[in-house]
């Protein structure tokens, strides 16, 4: 592995039917970096993320992760290696309360870790403090159909942090969300990243995306179009003509 790299994709590939949605795309992620995705509706930001995350395998190319080629390994394998993701529509499991919706990859991902044995109990009081975490203490033995929108964004970054990842995949967590509640995620996501958790952060909302990255990667068409400091980035008369000034 090269030198604090976490992830590396190399030239990703993915077909629909004759439709290229990600045409050979580089990407690496260093250990702790807080990266921003970004690019119109349909340039492929969650399509690369079912890529790394194992959702979905590319028609070609590779992703390494600490370390290790994972092509081929399974969503849930992944997760158990350490990359964590949060879906563009949240996937909660709508019949467990917000504690056991913690509670499952507390108990089939971290618990199944080497050296992980938690109890039951363990894993009740870990859920807690990470409902805890996200604001959501009050609604532990709640359904998730009684949160709000942003309660349910922070129900769905729980659920992924529960799976306490290296990497993070953040995909449009703050769509749909007031200003303050934009703040409140980016607090919470700038906490995580205190912690050391990498983050790649898909966002369209571009005061969140400014403040939160320290690099910037523009997709555009399937395209990686610009990857570099964010201030270039969005200097850059190809993304302000392909994407920010369309
Ligand atoms: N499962 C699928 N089958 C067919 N086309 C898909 C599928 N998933 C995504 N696409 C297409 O691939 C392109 C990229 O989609 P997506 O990755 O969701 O974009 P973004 O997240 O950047 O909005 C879009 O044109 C979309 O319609
Ligand atoms: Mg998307």
């Amino acid at each position: 592995m090269r030198e604090g790299i976490i992830l590396e994709a190399t030239k990703v590939k993915k077909k629909f039917g004759g439709f290229v949605a990600l045409n050979d795309i580089d990407l690496t992620i260093r250990r702790g970096e807080r990266v921003g995705l970004i690019g119109p509706n349909g340039s492929g930001k969650s399509t690369l993320t079912n890529c790394l995350c194992g959702a979905i395998k590319p028609d070609g190319g590779s992703v390494s992760f600490a370390g290790q080629t994972i092509d081929g390994v399974s969503a849930h394998e992944r997760a158990r290696l350490g990359i964590g993701r949060s879906f563009q529509l949240p996937r909660p499991f709508h019949s467990l309360s917000l504690l056991d919706n913690i509670r499952v990859p507390l108990k089939y991902v971290v618990n199944r870790r080497a050296g992980h044995r938690m109890s039951e109990q363990d894993i009740s009081t870990r859920a807690a403090e990470l409902l805890g975490k996200f604001g959501l203490g009050g609604k532990a033995g709640r359904l998730p159909r009684d949160l709000t929108q942003v309660e349910m964004r922070k129900l769905e970054l729980a659920r992924a942090m529960a799976t306490e990842p290296t990497l993070l995949v953040s995909d449009e967590a703050m769509a749909g969300l007031s200003n303050s509640e934009v703040d409140e995620i980016l607090g919470l996501l700038m906490a995580l990243n205190e912690e050391g958790v990498a983050i790649i952060f898909i966002e369209h909302i571009m005061r969140a995306v400014m403040v939160f990255s320290e690099r910037l990667v523009v997709l555009v068409a399937g395209q990686k179009i610009a990857d570099g400091l964010p201030k270039e980035v969005i200097a850059n008369k190809h993304v302000v003509g392909a994407y920010l000034g369309e």
